[in-house]
């Protein structure tokens, strides 16, 4: 008789957007003459630009000529791409990595799950509060958690970093040490970031215990202040305990297209063993490469032209993140985020809970957006509100918002 992963058991139903998805149709049922604007989601809402879309019909002709079709790609991904990224991603900030140490994949989401595998099931595990939940959930897979504790909101196995407005959303360093550490700056949800010489401190850490930190760079496009740093491989040290997770969904709008890389540099070796080839022998079992297309059109992001085009996306989404940060605060709220990040992260008014807050929202703007406490027990009394979607729908939730 076949035995299930007994794990999975621990997972909690991922109520989140399930109970919003139910709170919303129970509201459009009852009153479907109501313009429900979703400020909620952490989806994009522009098309994909120009140059990514000539480049994807290019490569959609080369596939059907015998002489330019392609069949399984490189392991790694093709030469193109890796070499595209690291000369503008990396060689461009100053930060050495070699092209054999990127692997393109289908996004940050699939690599932030899958990259646990490489490491012993009895590794303790360290994530901010509130977190992105792919981090903890694919550890929960794992068994590495331990049992979830229905008081606290907490698994009693993993160290939760309080993520609160006393230290801007920024963890300290935790006392206990972790084996794997996951950082994502800027931050979802809060939309916070971290100045290079506190990401620093985070790599000098590592080091010194010799843990491992996993950073998301998912939204490092959305980084203005030339304070912040892009990458973690700007700090000295991060070659020998970071890898670094990098998509292409939230600068480019890739969201459906899929595609992502993650940095496994050669310098983090432990027992003995080179993560990076870990992370290859895994990649070339399991993975079977990202589409050519999708990788040309990868390529394109950085292109002289595409790269004016996704600074264009980015530009048009953080003109909603100021005009819903600014609105917020003339009208009242306490925000933080929205100003390196397309997520504003606000303080709920008047002691509301997180869902009484969506609640409120929900039926005096007719406003969607996402109770903070889903991401984690520090996040209650908070809300998210996102800047990807249009202008007009922005600056009409808002204005409804402001004028509750
Ligand atoms: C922190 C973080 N990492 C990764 C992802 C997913 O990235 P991708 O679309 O490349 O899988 C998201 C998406 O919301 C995210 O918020």
């Amino acid at each position: 008789m076949v035995k299930i992963n007994e794990n999975y058991g621990q997972l909690q139903g991922s109520y989140l957007f399930s109970t919003i998805a139910k709170k919303v149709s129970e509201y459009t049922d009852a009153h479907p003459e109501k313009k429900i604007i979703r400020l909620g989601i952490g989806d994009v809402t522009r098309p994909l630009t120009g140059s990514v879309i000539s480049s994807l019909h290019k490569a959609v002709d080369e596939m059907a000529d015998e002489a330019t079709f392609r069949g399984y790609a490189p392991d790694l991904g093709y030469d193109f791409l890796r070499h595209a990224i690291c000369e503008n991603d990396y060689r461009a900030r100053g930060c050495r990595i070699d092209e054999d140490e990127i692997f393109v994949s289908d996004g940050a989401k699939p690599d932030s799950g899958n990259i646990q595998e490489i490491f012993a099931n009895d590794n303790k595990i360290a994530v901010c509060d509130p977190v992105y939940p792919v981090y903890v959930d694919s550890n929960v897979m794992s068994g590495r958690c331990g049992q979830y504790d229905k008081e606290t909101g907490r698994y009693r196995n993993v160290l939760y970093m309080d993520c609160t407005p006393e230290n801007g959303f920024v963890p300290s360093i935790p006392k206990e040490s972790a084996d794997i550490i996951y950082l994502c700056f800027p931050n979802n949800p809060t939309g916070a970031t971290v100045k290079k010489d506190e990401l620093q401190k985070w790599v000098d850490h590592a080091n010194e215990n010799g843990s491992v930190i996993i950073y998301d760079a998912a939204y490092e496009a959305y980084i203005k202040d030339a304070d912040i740093p892009h990458s973690i491989y700007e700090c000295s040290g991060a070659r020998e305990c970071a890898i670094e997770l990098h998509s292409f969904s939230k600068n480019a709008g890739f969201t459906g297209l899929r595609l992502g890389y993650a940095v496994v540099p050669k310098d983090i070796v432990r027992s003995g063993v080179s993560l990076r080839d870990l992370w290859a022998r895994r990649h070339a079992t399991k993975y079977n490469g990202a589409p050519y297309i999708v990788q040309r059109a990868g390529e394109a992001v950085y292109s002289a032209e595409g790269k004016k085009e996704i600074q264009g996306l980015i530009d048009y989404y953080m003109d909603n993140a100021a005009y819903i940060r600014e609105g917020l605060k003339k009208a009242g709220y306490t925000v933080f985020g929205g100003e390196n990040s397309p997520y504003i992260w606000l303080a709920t008014p008047d002691n509301m809970t997180s869902w009484e807050f969506f609640d409120h929202l929900l039926h005096s703007a007719n406003v969607v957006g996402t109770p903070g406490v889903g991401f984690g027990s520090c996040g209650e009394g908070f809300f998210r509100l996102t800047a990807f979607g249009s202008h007009e729908n922005t600056r009409e939730a808002v204005d409804r918002i402001c004028s509750m």
